[in-house]
């Protein structure tokens, strides 16, 4: 491990003095039997128990991952209440190569993970995330019952990607609503780069209404999937020429973070942004950059909910037709967002915290104490 005396001292600034006022609590895991090394992070409980994913990386060195994890979490937060849940936000992080470790001991793994989970007695509940699968919440919730993410087989509901794209597409209709008079798609042009799991539900949603699709991904295959079941979308080479396709409405960046940079800001066609993909903006300020343009940004947080929404819902008994109910308000949230942003003067992605932050505020208990 290298020497990470002036990174511990940047993670422990994170947790005790940020200006969002700090993390309520962080655990450090090891189990050496495993040789799991984890950390959890609880960021709020203000609005319920903390609920966010577990990300398996091969982290640099610990404090890397330490700082993700607090980074993480306090994006769970805002995410958990924006989209109205009672939850408040978390996050956990596994220090290794999933890749690279074998079954019997990725279970030994993420059994001991499951008892950490489960020490904490319900104040952070878990999920998949970037390296965790639904077969790994099974065996994570074999220890631990604040688990969400698994599979239907296990009292799960499965893969989140149906709802996430339905909430994305419900932020393009209010997008569309806000800048065009009319939520209708139909005759729109709508450019998705990354066709994954949840990019190729977002495909059929637009076909079904009527708008033009160009598509980009990395994967042939996952092109060549939709292009041979839908021949009217256009596929192009890479995200550089979808961002650049004339005549484009709305670019939906669905494959990775840091998609609107100081590189792709100032070249985007679209006229709106409004994608699944985490983490959109490559650094603070782009926001700014993006409403300069007149581009309208739908803050990525607010309109890829629909999986928290989702894993949320599993711990009262999954019911599919609830959570599409509740993945439906997006729809509004975004709306109250631009008008917020309008009656502020400020980007969406400032009035989305802004309203994220009341909303645990007005709900914390040591409020007015
Ligand atoms: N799945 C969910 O429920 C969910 C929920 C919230 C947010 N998200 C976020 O949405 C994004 C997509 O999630 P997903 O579950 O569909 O993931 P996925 O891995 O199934 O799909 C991502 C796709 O992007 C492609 N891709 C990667 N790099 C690319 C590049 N440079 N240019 C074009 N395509 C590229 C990949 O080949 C893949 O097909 C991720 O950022 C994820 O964090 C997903």
């Amino acid at each position: 491990m290298t020497d990470v005396t002036g990174a511990a001292a940047d993670v422990l600034r994170t947790l005790f003095h940020s200006d969002q006022g700090g993390h309520e609590q962080v655990v450090l895991c090891q189990d050496r039997a495993s040789g799991l090394k984890a950390v959890i992070a609880i960021h709020s409980t203000a609005l319920g128990p903390a609920l966010g994913g577990t990300r398996f990386y091969p982290y640099a060195n610990e404090a890397e991952a330490v700082a993700d994890a607090l980074n993480l979490a306090r994006g769970m937060s805002y995410k958990n209440a924006m989209a109205g849940l009672d939850h408040g936000g978390g996050k956990a992080v596994i220090i290794g190569d999933p890749e690279r470790i074998g079954p019997p001991e990725r279970t030994e793994l993420l059994l001991a993970y499951g008892r950490f989970v489960a020490s904490l007695g319900g104040r952070y509940v878990t999920a998949c995330d970037v390296g965790t699968y639904v077969a790994d919440m099974d065996v994570v919730a074999q220890e631990c019952r604040w688990t969400t993410g698994r599979s239907p087989e296990k009292g799960g509901a499965g893969d989140s990607s149906v709802l996430t794209a339905f909430g994305v597409y419900q932020g393009m209709r209010a997008s569309a609503h806000h800048l065009w008079g009319d939520p209708a798609l139909r005759g729109r042009t709508v450019g998705i780069a990354g066709v994954g799991k949840v990019g190729h539900h977002l495909v059929e949603h637009l076909l079904s209404e009527g708008a033009e699709v160009v598509i980009t991904d990395v994967r042939e295959e996952a092109v060549r999937r939709i292009t041979g079941r839908h021949p009217s979308v256009r596929a192009v080479a890479d995200t550089d020429a979808l961002i650049r396709v004339e005549g484009l409405d709305i670019y939906a960046p669905c494959a990775l973070g840091g998609a609107l940079s100081d590189d792709t800001v100032p070249v985007l066609t679209a006229k709106v942004v409004c994608g699944a993909a985490n983490n959109q903006l490559a650094h603070p300020g782009v926001e700014k950059d993006l409403a300069d343009r007149g581009i309208l940004y739908a803050p990525d947080y607010v309109v890829n909910a629909g999986g928290v929404i989702q894993v949320a819902d599993e711990l009262h008994g999954f019911d599919f037709e609830r959570c599409k109910g509740k993945a439906a308000k997006i729809y509004d949230t975004t709306l109250e967002i631009f008008a917020r942003a309008n009656q502020d003067g400020i980007p969406p992605a400032a009035a989305a915290d802004r309203i994220a932050e009341q909303r645990m505020h007005d709900a914390s208990p040591a409020r007015g104490a």
